[in-house]
């Protein structure tokens, strides 16, 4: 007979756990990390040397409020920094998000091939994640829409989505909030907005601006490189940002974090370095894999979708064995529904090169 003990929630064992992009490729001298999406360029070398000067004030508690990081964005942005919140990474938001607005019984919505997070933090309030079908692996509106029903609280929308790389332009965003009904909270996830460089695409600000159920988070992993710190922001309506702060930790952010994240944010010149040499390789990354004959999914963001053939010895899997073996780490994707693909984040010119190289031997083509 089983002793009485604590369980958790309904929901809660439910949960696959978040499996991180592999680090690691034993026995191979130099390892290219291409598998987490993390920016090849670093940070800025002034969040760095914030980042060493905080090591001054280790005994201290932050500032727990991070009014300083909060005014820095807002003055980036052009916004209130009374509605912003900072998170210890945008993972904790979507945390807070869900748990102030899900509970037992409610729907939240994402899409097939969406964010791993969000189906996570859904069942962990004891609510049920609502999956919307995709089209040509970008976002569905028709789909999102149809989704709806009188459980829906949350819906959580990757623009640009991880794993895909798509994103849905600004109309068809304002078309989807225009469709939910005002009680439905809109979470537009722009981890990588940055590095879009379509003219109808916009992160979210504008629409988070003039309505009161939406929000937006950003994060400082991606174009900032300061993934290891675990820094995010939202931007949100009044009331929501009243209800996200009743529920965070009290201290959320580190020091270390705020005083690099404000360095980091104005930096202006070391994210345009990091935009260009996306772009620069973005499109290298996707006319290369393609010529040699793998299907890549058009990205917006820094990393490419790359789809492999069924065949004996040529699928995902296959080719990750192959990659790996090289010390070249690419993304599984099959937690994503996408088993025969793998994921690979834009990296410096060397690393772009081998893979291209190392795939261009796995197909034979040498
Ligand atoms: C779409 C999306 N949202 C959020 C995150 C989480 O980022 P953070 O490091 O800020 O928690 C990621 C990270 O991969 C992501 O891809």
């Amino acid at each position: 007979m089983t002793a009485a003990r604590p369980r958790p929630r309904p929901g809660v064992l439910d949960i696959e756990a978040y499996v991180p992009g592999k680090s690691k490729a034993p026995g191979v001298a130099k390892v290219y990390k291409l598998s987490s999406n993390e920016t090849p360029l670093g940070p800025s070398p002034r969040a760095i040397a914030a980042y060493k000067a905080a090591a001054e004030h280790l005994a201290d508690y932050p500032d727990g409020s991070a009014s300083e990081l909060r005014e820095a964005i807002g003055r980036a942005f052009g916004l209130d920094p009374d509605r912003i919140v900072c998170g210890a990474g945008s993972d904790d938001l979507l945390h807070l998000l869900a748990n102030a607005y899900l509970t037992d019984g409610d729907e939240a919505i994402h899409t097939t091939h969406g964010f791993l997070i969000y189906p996570i933090v859904t069942l962990g309030t004891g609510a049920r994640p609502v999956v919307a079908a995709e089209t040509d692996h970008t976002a569905d509106v028709d789909a999102i829409l149809a989704a709806v029903t009188k459980k829906t609280k949350i819906v959580f929308l990757a623009n640009p989505n991880n794993p895909t790389g798509t994103c849905l332009s600004f109309d068809e965003v304002k078309r989807l909030h225009n469709g939910l009904p005002p009680h439905v909270l809109l979470v537009l996830d722009a981890a990588y907005a940055e590095y879009v460089r379509r003219n109808d695409y916009e992160s979210g600000i504008e629409l988070v601006a003039t309505s009161e159920n939406v929000v937006m988070c950003r994060t400082f992993s991606k174009i900032h490189g300061l993934a290891s710190l675990r820094l995010g922001w939202m931007f949100g309506p009044a009331h929501i940002v009243d209800a996200v702060n009743r529920i965070r930790g009290p201290f959320n952010i580190s020091g270390a974090a705020i005083v690099a994240g404000i360095a980091a944010i104005e930096d202006v010149e070391h994210q345009e370095r990091s935009r260009e040499h996306n772009t620069r390789w973005l499109a290298w990354l996707t006319a290369e894999i393609g010529k040699l004959g793998l299907k890549v999914t058009p990205s917006v963001a820094n990393f490419v979708l790359i789809h492999f053939p069924e065949a004996k010895g040529r699928t995902a899997k296959d080719a990750d064995a192959f990659l790996t073996a090289r010390g070249l780490i690419l993304r599984q994707t099959t937690a994503y529904k996408l088993p025969n693909a793998l994921r690979m984040s834009v990296g410096t010119e060397e690393a772009n090169r081998l893979v291209v190289a190392a795939l261009r031997e796995f197909l034979g083509q040498t």
